[in-house]
């Protein structure tokens, strides 16, 4: 026989009970969001490869090398989404969102895809959450999603974040920058890896972003985004940072922050967190004025910014941190038939229970009583809900309480009371 399929290299399972952390921070990011006037906007998991390359950059390692793209049988080709913002964006114009009145505020979660090395923090599908908010230039649309992370961070409880803190300039720019970096790489090209020498023709801004540490000190001597920005650009900055000091968020400029997709202007931030060691970036995100554009919005209605958190770095940065309390077990209530005739009584007990709000889980009703007890601490269960001959007799259940093996009769209509007071006393 041939070896049974296993996953598919940089994929995982996500199984309970770490499936409770995802849930937990998908509640708190939806709560958040809500508060600061977000909807939530789902986009296929498929795009055109074009829209892609035309937004995220053919220079980019994502575009050039990441990409899970294939041919349709219609010839098309088609891509299973690296990030998201490209997609909301194509859904921005196609849908004529910038009509509606205001700045548009959009959130999303769901799997991404890359074909990268995979390692601790890094696969090759992992969950996002993010927000893009769209239809204007104004620095407090910067703040306001700068802040937002902050507070969506902090009331993770998730302390030892750095917000690092760019601005790549507008587009008028950029041809600046890249004039004046590709006379600096000119005499020190030679001496850097084969991919900063490629990009000083193509793309001499993701220079800056080498990570290779041979690299760095020769990295380290090249003009800034900062040192060239414009006037107005100056100003913009100004004044986000003017923002998030009056909104207590601190701040560490980083001038050496690109990002690794090209639809980038002015502000650009990542969000870096001491937990998660070499994949250190929590979140990252940024303003992109043209992006929409490019795809057809009308001028200076597609400009936005946003972000994407990596959900499988915040739970873990979350969970080594400080780690709430113990994820809830299946069930509070294991319910244990004794013998084949205390099974349609029991189930019915369990489906009333059920019906009051409790969670309930049964096991098999030719289990021995001890059986059903090993069970049902395994399973961490609250209570042990036994129903055999006896019980069914009286019309009572023996209730075991776990933590303490204490025991009681509970008469059957008595009993979503009976759990409802034990778990107010147990919260009081
Ligand atoms: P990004 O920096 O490519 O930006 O990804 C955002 C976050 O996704 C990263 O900071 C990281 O936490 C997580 N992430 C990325 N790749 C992986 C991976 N292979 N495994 C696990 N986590 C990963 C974007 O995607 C932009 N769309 C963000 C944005 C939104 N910019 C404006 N709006």
């Amino acid at each position: 026989m041939p070896p049974a399929p296993t996953l598919v290299k940089g994929m995982r399972d996500l199984l309970p009970p770490e499936t409770h952390w995802f849930q937990a921070v998908e509640a708190a990011a939806r709560e958040l969001f809500a508060r600061y006037g977000y909807r939530e906007i789902r986009t296929p998991i498929l795009e055109r490869t074009e829209l892609f390359a035309r937004t995220v950059g053919e220079e980019t390692d994502i575009v050039g090398k990441e990409m899970y793209s294939f041919l349709d049988r219609d010839q098309t080709s088609l891509t299973l989404r690296p990030e998201a913002t490209a997609a909301v964006a194509r859904a921005y114009v196609e849908h004529r969102l910038w009509e509606q009145p205001g700045w548009t505020r959009l959130y999303y979660l769901g799997p991404m895809f890359r074909r990268e090395r995979p390692q601790q923090g890094r696969y090759r599908q992992f969950s996002q959450i993010g927000a893009e908010l769209l239809g204007g230039d104004a620095p407090q649309m910067d703040a306001e999603m700068l802040v937002m992370l902050a507070r969506l961070l902090d009331r993770l409880g998730l302390s030892g974040w750095t917000l690092s803190l760019n601005s790549l300039g507008c587009a008028e720019d950029r041809p600046r920058f890249e004039r004046a970096l590709r006379e600096a790489l000119l005499p020190i090209a030679p001496r850097l890896c084969g991919d900063c020498r490629r990009r000083a023709e193509t793309n001499p801004l993701r220079v800056l972003d080498c990570k290779r540490p041979e690299d760095q000190p020769l990295i380290a001597q090249l003009p800034t985004t900062l040192d060239l920005l414009d006037p107005p650009c100056r100003e913009h900055f100004e004044q986000v940072k003017q923002l998030l000091e009056r909104a207590g968020v601190p701040y560490q400029l980083q001038p050496r922050l690109v990002r690794g997709l090209d639809y980038y202007t002015r502000t650009a931030f990542e969000f870096v967190h001491g937990a998660l060691g070499a994949q250190n970036a929590l979140l990252g995100g940024g303003r992109y004025d043209l992006l929409a554009e490019r795809l057809g919005a009308p001028k200076g209605a597609g400009a936005g910014i946003g972000f994407a958190l990596g959900e499988d770095r915040l739970v873990s940065a979350w969970r080594a941190g400080l780690a709430p309390s113990d994820p809830p077990p299946a069930a509070e209530i294991y319910l244990a038939p004794l013998g084949e005739a205390a099974l349609a009584p029991a189930l019915e007990l369990a489906e009333q229970l059920r019906q009051a709000g409790l969670s309930v889980a049964a096991g098999d009703a030719r289990w021995s009583a001890k059986k059903h007890l090993s069970t049902a601490s395994r399973q961490a269960a609250r209570w042990a809900v036994l129903i055999g001959e006896q019980e069914i007799q009286a019309r009572q259940a023996t209730v075991k309480t776990l933590a303490n093996g204490e025991q009681s009769a509970v008469a059957w209509p008595q009993l979503a009371e009976f759990f409802a007071t034990a778990s107010g006393a147990a919260r009081a």
